[in-house]
C-alpha cells in the first residue's frame, strides 16, 4: 500500500516570518492522514526542523549537488540537507532543468547522492507545451524517467512527480484523462523496469494543484498525491489540499 504524499515546494519563496504558515498548518493538521512534506528554501530547513519529534511533518531540499562535499561554491550536498533535518529532496524540477541546464544524467547522479545520504528523491518529469502539441509527451517522459531514475531505485528512496511544464504556475492543468494517461504510463514503465517494486513508487501530480481541483485529481488511479508550488505557501490552501488527499 503506497502512503499518500502531499508535498509542498516553496521554490525561492520564504523568509523566517513565513514559518508562521507552517505553525498554522501543523496546528490545523496535527495528525495528518497522509504524509506531509514541505521543501522550503535551504535557508529555512534548520528552523523548520523544530517540528522534529513533535509532528510528522517531513522537510526536504529543492536540489542537491551530486558530490558529497568539495569545492563547489554555492552548492549544497545531500548530506548537508540530511544534517539540517531533510528526509526528501526534489530533483530535476523543470525550473532547474531550464534555469541551470540540468540533464537527465545529472539528475540521476544527484539521485544516487541523495540515496547515499539517506534521502528520498522526488524526481520530476514532464513535457513542454510544444512537446504535448507535437504528440511526443509519453516519449519525452519515458526518456526522462529511464535516464533520471537510477538503477536499484525503490519505492522507499524514490518518488516520481509528473509535472507538465506548461501547467506549472500557470493555473492551467491537463485534463483528468491526460493526467491518468501519464500516470498509468509511468506505473507501467516502472513495473517493466523494476518488476513488483514498480508498484511501490509513489507518483505525484504537480502543476497548478489547488484546493478547487485537488479532489478530482486525487481520485485518479495511480495518483498518490501532489507536488504543490504556489498553493503550498499558505497554510489554508495547503491544508485544504491535505484534507482532499486524506479523503481520497
Ligand atoms: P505550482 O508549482 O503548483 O505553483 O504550479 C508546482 C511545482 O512546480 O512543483
Amino acid at each position: 500500500m503506497r502512503r499518500k504524499l502531499a508535498a509542498g515546494n516553496w521554490k525561492m519563496n520564504g523568509l523566517a516570518a513565513n514559518l508562521a504558515e507552517v505553525t498554522a498548518l501543523v496546528a490545523a493538521h496535527p495528525t495528518p492522514g497522509c504524509e506531509v512534506l514541505i521543501c522550503p528554501p535551504a535557508t529555512l530547513l534548520a528552523q523548520m526542523n523544530w517540528q522534529k519529534g513533535k509532528h510528522p511533518l517531513a522537510i526536504g531540499g529543492q536540489d542537491c549537488h551530486a558530490k558529497a562535499a568539495g569545492a563547489h561554491t554555492g552548492d549544497i550536498s545531500a548530506a548537508m540537507l540530511a544534517d539540517a533535518g531533510a528526509r526528501f529532496v526534489i530533483l530535476g524540477h523543470s525550473e532547474r532543468r531550464a534555469d541551470h541546464g540540468e540533464t537527465n544524467t545529472e539528475v540521476r547522479a544527484k539521485a544516487l547522492a541523495a540515496r547515499s545520504a539517506g534521502l528520498t528523491a522526488v524526481i520530476c518529469v514532464g513535457e513542454t507545451e510544444a512537446e504535448r502539441d507535437a504528440g511526443t509527451t509519453l516519449a519525452v517522459i519515458g526518456a526522462q524517467l529511464a535516464a533520471s531514475v537510477p538503477e536499484g531505485a525503490t519505492g522507499a528512496d524514490t518518488v516520481v512527480a509528473y509535472e507538465p511544464v506548461w501547467a506549472i504556475g500557470t493555473g492551467r492543468t491537463p485534463t483528468l484523462a491526460q493526467i491518468a494517461e501519464v500516470h498509468g504510463f509511468l506505473r507501467a514503465e516502472l513495473a517493466a523496469r523494476f518488476g513488483a517494486e514498480g508498484n511501490a513508487f509513489r507518483l505525484l501530480y504537480g502543476g497548478s494543484v489547488k484546493p478547487s481541483n485537488a479532489t478530482e485529481i486525487f481520485a485518479l488511479a495511480d495518483v498518490d498525491g501532489a507536488l504543490v508550488g504556489g498553493a503550498s505557501l499558505k497554510a489554508a490552501d495547503f491544508g485544504a489540499i491535505i484534507a482532499a488527499l486524506e479523503a481520497a
